[in-house]
């Protein structure tokens, strides 16, 4: 592959090829909070750690002498012929990896036709990364705000972005333990970092200015502190907020006035609804007729019901290891929810992929897709948006050469049979 060959051709990558590496990268590129954030997880951080090991428990089984000289690793996807079994899974307050942040995630995945889900937590506004996209394939990422108003305006401004489905992540109605933001007192959003599709949305605009004028946000506490770390973050509300018609001052009227405070305020009001049910999940209907998938299904009972609910997609994913620490490992969950979905909707898988050889195991099991999530992030952090191209490059690269090593033509030849469990693993 291309990849491959400037490789040993002694073109200098910008990036480590391994996550090891890239991780090592990142750190050194980001600030203890920064790297912190990205690179946490939940309480002990096992299931962080199991997601990964967990691939350890399958092996391919290589075949010979089967003609792989033609590769296609095409897929369909949601009713369109997708390039690679990758996408960029949603990933939030990308402005601590990189002053580029989703813009350059957006760029990078436009230019290798990877669909980027953007997250309802960016850091820039979805029609700022589309702009940047050109026709690039994306769809939007939902956090259910508590807020139906705020939730039907979202997904407004996702089919007008020309977004292409809705992914709702249902692992994330209460924050997870995240021991290491703990220990550093560090949580992004109450320094108005990560809001921006809020700060940028009319309807968040028309909840913020109730908020003020109930007088709440005066008296609520603890306030946003505008500190030397936070003077940028507050500056780019202001601006955010401007341009959302929050304020109709200049820029020192806007960071003299409450708005900033406010707009956190109401965003950490609004910003889940822990008591969401299946009851309320065909509501989505109302707001979009996009493909809709849920994402953070991990049971199969819970994948059954995704599909009877009339879901067009399920997303196996346990946030990265960032919620519930000690919960199941994807790649273990994906056989017995592949088993019960039997092939009527698309299944994408993440948490813990780190490569094409990992991509080639999921779609043995079952899934369609696979999401890449902190390799691209700490690709940005390293090298902005050709960071990120060179880790997803790298993925592709390295699934293409176990494909054909593996002796298999294309995603689709890939079963049960490209795998054994691993003998001495449990
Ligand atoms: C996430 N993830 C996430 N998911 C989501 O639905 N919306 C979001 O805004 C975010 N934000 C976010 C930020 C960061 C820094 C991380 C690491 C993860 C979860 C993400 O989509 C995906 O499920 C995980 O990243 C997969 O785990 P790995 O493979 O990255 O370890």
């Amino acid at each position: 592959s291309a990849v491959y060959r400037a490789g040993i051709s002694g073109t200098r990558p910008a990036v480590p090829s391994t996550f090891a590496g890239l991780e090592q990268g990142a750190r050194r590129a980001l600030s203890a909070d920064a790297f912190a954030y990205l690179a946490g997880g939940a309480g002990a951080e096992h299931t962080m750690a199991a997601n990964v090991e967990a691939f350890g428990r399958w092996q391919v089984i290589p075949r010979v002498l089967r003609d792989v000289a033609e590769r296609d690793l095409s897929i369909d996807l949601l009713g369109r012929r997708r390039a690679t079994p990758f996408v960029l899974a949603p990933l939030g307050v990308m402005e601590l990896a990189h002053r580029d942040a989703d813009v350059a995630v957006g760029r990078a995945a436009a230019a290798l036709d990877v669909p980027y889900i953007l997250s309802n937590q960016a850091s820039r506004p979805m029609e700022e990364v589309v702009a940047a996209m050109g026709g690039g394939a994306r769809w939007f990422q939902l956090y259910w705000s508590a807020s139906d108003d705020l939730n039907a305006s979202f997904l407004r401004r996702a089919e007008a972005s020309g977004c292409e489905a809705i992914v709702i992540t249902l692992d994330t109605h209460l924050l997870g333990w995240r021991t290491r933001d703990l220990d550093l007192a560090f949580l992004p959003f109450t320094r108005g970092q990560g809001i921006a599709q809020y700060t940028s949305d009319p309807v968040f605009a028309d909840l913020v200015r109730e908020r003020v004028k109930r007088g709440v946000s005066d008296a609520a506490a603890p306030a946003v502190k505008v500190n030397a770390k936070s003077v940028a973050a507050a500056v780019g509300m202001a601006r955010e907020a401007r341009r959302a018609g929050l304020v109709d001052g200049g820029l020192a009227d806007a960071l003299r006035s409450p708005l900033p405070r406010a707009a956190v305020e109401t965003f950490l009001d609004v910003f889940a609804d822990p008591s969401l049910t299946w009851d309320d999940i065909a509501k989505v209907r109302e707001w979009t007729d996009l493909p809709v998938l849920l994402k953070g299904v991990l049971h199969p009972e819970d994948a059954e019901r995704a599909v009877d609910a009339g879901m067009d997609g399920i997303v196996v994913s346990n946030h990265g290891g960032r919620q519930v620490d000690r919960s199941v490992p994807t790649i273990s969950a994906l056989p017995a929810i592949a088993e019960r979905v039997a092939g009527r909707v698309p299944i994408l898988l993440d948490s813990g992929v780190r490569g094409g050889a990992d991509a080639v195991i999921a779609l043995s099991l079952g899934a369609t897709a696979v999401g890449l999530g902190r390799p691209y992030a700490y690709g940005l952090a390293i090298a902005g948006a050709t960071g990120v191209s060179e880790v997803v490059r790298n993925a592709i690269a390295e699934f293409d050469l176990t494909l054909g090593l593996a002796g298999y033509t294309s995603p689709a030849d890939l079963g049960p049979d490209a795998l054994r469990p691993h003998p001495l693993v449990e």
